[in-house]
């Protein structure tokens, strides 16, 4: 049966560059997951964009001295090449301050105001007496209430998670003053979560398979009380609230608000530009489409509660699919420290693919996938990684493969002769490796997937190692052109099993088993080329790297404070 999926992948902040943690976090685990799903043959939309509003967009455009909009295009830009040169296949790729996102987000705020959900509510908010104006969210940081956290925004603690309230931080003062803000009072649109607290508990504890950080977190936060918020802002930059409602035309969306309905908003984008505008309703309205939404740890509250109360809410004009599943990451650091931009740690995406393959990054990064726990990106182990395994036990097997078929058979494919047992497990290993790896990635195990893939080309080298095809070719050509071809077919099974995760890889080792056409349309299959097919000479896969690049890496930056160099 062909399944519709949703790839749902979080949208990015478009004030900073693109770096490996997005990647590790976000992109890859969604990129992964729909190209298994093509592959099967399912309907696949994967969609997102930049979040281009915002505070944290909106400061960076002040302390640079240019308009929001300037710092938000340029950063989607980047976002937009990093993207491309991951080879991350979006079906859409666009941004908050399309025309199409603010009709979609207003049309939203009226649905849920006209079902009872928004009230108006005259709120204390933080107000800069220096520079005169209300302050939002990331204008202001002081300590945590919940967790001590001395740098919590006024919205959410980057720390614990929570979501907060400006009113709550202690030792609040303005971000770009440093003064003790007065408190004040505005009129804001304030959405009623707490109506929802009973039916979000029942749907999440219906959620057996949610990851256990994401169940924990939000039960624990229903269980704490779900506040009512507020959803409009004091700010010029961001999405204004629908025509018809008055006085708050020098007010904004919130911007989370917006945002996650940018799920939304970027398939119907999508459907116009497909040319039927209704072809996005399968996702969102057929009961038996799965939505799948690859975030951050940071961004469980807003896709695990917010964003589903909204759809509870009626958000649509129709009922609205909620989240099948909210796979949430841990967080990717950086030889032992957070990626900062302030501190200055880290390297950035397009850095990384200067120097190094994209399919050589994505294995790293899938094979220490933050799936349980935070992990870390060390170049030490990624050349240990690289060298060892996509080198030595996948690249190698393959060339083995190739390269005696190519020195006994002038590369055509030989045919079968009797087999013994060490064949039938071969051939067994291949059948139960397309099974498994696919069970893997369909339940968003991406690292196991990608080790049960490395565990094929292994049992390929210790097929080779007891066959020995290269002694045999001496005495026996009917043995040899068996074991060969029986390589072949794990070969085969293995480029369609990598596809998913090394999309480079799998195309070149595909050619060189002179498969023809898109690798994308023999679906998740391996076929073998037959007996007599000529095989053309082989491309290699993957590159060894050269033990240097971790000292040079390294010598690219000092290390954080607290933490050992390597
Ligand atoms: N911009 C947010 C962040 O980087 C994520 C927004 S996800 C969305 O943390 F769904 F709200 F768009
Ligand atoms: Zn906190």
């Amino acid at each position: 049966m062909t399944e519709s999926i949703l790839v749902a992948v979080a949208w990015p902040y478009a004030n900073g560059e693109p770096h490996l943690g997005h990647i590790a976090g976000t992109f890859l685990p969604a990129d992964i997951f729909a190209r298994y799903h093509r592959l099967r043959g399912n309907r696949v939309l994967m969609v997102s964009g930049s979040d281009m509003h915002g505070t944290p967009t909106a400061l960076t455009a002040e302390r640079e001295g240019v308009k929001p909009e300037v710092v938000a295009t340029r950063y989607h830009e980047l976002f937009v090449d990093t993207i491309n040169r991951f080879r991350v296949e979006f079906d859409l790729y666009t941004h908050t301050a399309t025309p199409n996102h603010a009709e979609v987000a207003q049309a939203v705020f009226t649905n849920i105001q006209k079902n009872g959900y928004l009230y108006e509510k005259t709120e204390s908010m933080p107000y800069c007496l220096e520079e005169q104006r209300f302050l939002s969210d990331r204008f202001v940081e002081g300590t945590c209430p919940i967790c001590s956290f001395q740098k919590a925004g006024g919205d959410q603690c980057d720390d614990c998670g929570n979501t907060l309230d400006a009113v709550d931080l202690i030792d609040i003062r303005c971000v770009a003053d440093g003064s003790v803000p007065q408190f004040r009072e505005t009129d804001h649109y304030v959405f009623k979560l707490s109506a929802f607290s009973d039916q979000l508990s029942e749907w999440i504890e219906s959620k057996e398979f949610f990851r256990p950080q994401v169940r924990n977190m939000s039960l624990s936060m229903i269980r704490d009380g779900l506040p009512d918020r507020a959803i409009t802002r004091d700010i010029g930059w961001g999405v204004p609230l629908p025509s018809q409602v008055e006085g708050y035309e020098q007010k904004r969306i919130y911007v989370w608000f917006e945002a996650v309905i940018g799920y939304l908003s970027a398939s119907i984008e999508w459907a116009k530009k497909s040319g039927d505008e209704d072809a996005w309703k399968v996702w969102w309205h057929d009961p038996d489409a799965k939505s799948f939404y690859f975030i951050g740890k940071d961004n469980t509250p807003f896709h695990a509660i917010f964003w589903p109360a909204m759809i509870m809410a009626g958000a649509g004009d129709q009922a609205l699919n909620l989240p099948y599943d909210v796979p949430a990451n841990e967080y990717l650091n950086y030889e032992g420290g957070a990626f900062s931009k302030s501190r200055q740690w880290g390297i950035s995406a397009g850095d990384a693919l200067d120097r190094y393959d994209s399919d050589a990054l994505r294995y790293y990064m899938a094979a220490t996938m933050p799936e349980t726990s935070d992990s870390d990106f060390n170049w030490r182990s990624f050349l240990a990684r690289n060298n060892d395994e996509l080198v030595a036990t996948l690249g190698n097997f393959v060339h083995r493969v190739l390269s005696m078929t190519q020195r006994n058979f002038d590369g055509v494919v030989a045919e079968r002769g009797d087999q013994d047992e060490a064949d039938q497990e071969a051939l067994d290993a291949c059948a139960s490796a397309m099974i498994d790896v696919a069970t893997q990635i369909e339940e968003r195990h991406f690292r196991e997937g990608l080790r049960l893939i490395m565990a094929l080309a292994q049992t390929g080298n210790r097929y080779l190692d007891t066959q020995a095809p290269w002694k045999t070719a001496k005495t026996d050509m009917v043995r040899t052109g068996t074991t060969l071809s029986i390589g072949i077919e794990m070969a085969s099974t293995l480029r369609t099993l990598m596809h998913p995760y090394l999309p480079d890889g799998a195309e070149k080792l595909h050619r060189s088993l002179a498969g023809a056409g898109q690798l994308n349309e023999i679906g998740w299959t391996n076929p073998t080329p037959s007996a007599g097919t000529q095989l053309p000479k082989p491309l290699p896969i993957f590159k060894k790297l050269d033990d240097e690049m971790v000292d040079e890496e390294l010598a690219r930056h000092e290390t954080p404070e607290g933490s050992q160099a390597s």
